[in-house]
């Protein structure tokens, strides 16, 4: 026959080269019986599962694809830069409840000292489920006052005590602005499909937001003073 001549002029011609290829062809064929045996169990392992790991440090303004929450890199990014915008203002607006709480002063402090401080804990609840959800979306939360200085949205208010109408005035006008954002930010979640930030941005923002606006702008009222003799 010719296979075996074959065999026996390679052998004879180069012994090395012969011995390789039948090295090789062991473990495939062995392979191939244990599938056979139960075609349905995939008994080999599931290598580099951790090339996924978290990276300790990560730069402002990028996002991982660490976690599998089934949203793209761009829909992330997209959220992401809309949620720090909110969290930035949301972190100015909460401080600015403190601000007045502290300094009120007049015939409605006692009313409006204490209800300052309820929203400033009410913000303080927005400002960690902003943050949370931009960690789960892969990108990082502006957080140091600092860089919320540079990047909110909301006007400087100044150091000096302000009567309370004009206190009012402004967190109304901060109320606004962040509210606006939020009309805006969940139209496009909810086209991108990130329906998660659709939710908060709706659910938790736009809710608390609104009806905080309804606690202070009752107080907006004509109240003439009167001068005692
Ligand atoms: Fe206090």
């Amino acid at each position: 026959m010719a296979s075996p001549a074959k065999a026996t002029a390679s052998k004879s011609a180069a012994p090395k080269k012969a011995a390789a290829p039948a090295a090789k062809k062991a473990p495939d064929a062995t392979a191939r019986k244990h599938a056979g045996s139960n075609a349905a169990v995939n008994i080999l392992p599931n290598i580099n599962q951790q090339q996924n790991a978290p990276s300790p440090t990560q730069r402002y303004g990028t996002v991982s694809q660490r976690l599998p929450i089934g949203l793209s890199e761009s829909t992330r990014q997209t959220s992401v830069t809309m949620l720090n915008q909110l969290l930035a203002d949301t972190i100015t607006l909460r401080d600015m409840y403190k601000k007045h709480h502290w300094q009120v002063v007049g015939p409605t402090f006692y009313q409006l000292h204490l209800l300052f401080d309820k929203h400033y804990e009410e913000q303080s609840v927005l400002v960690d489920s902003i943050a949370e959800r931009i960690q789960v979306l892969g990108g990082v939360a502006v957080a140091m006052a600092h860089d919320v200085a540079e990047l909110t949205s909301l006007p400087r208010v100044p150091r000096d005590r302000e009567e309370a109408p004009v206190q009012v005035s402004r967190l109304l006008d901060g109320h606004q602005r962040i509210l606006k954002n939020c009309h805006d930010y969940a139209s496009k979640a909810d086209e991108t499909g990130d329906d998660g930030t659709n939710d908060l941005i709706v659910s938790e923002l736009v809710r608390t937001n609104e009806l905080q606006v309804w606690f202070v702008a009752e107080h907006v009222v004509d109240s003439p003073l009167t001068q005692a003799e």
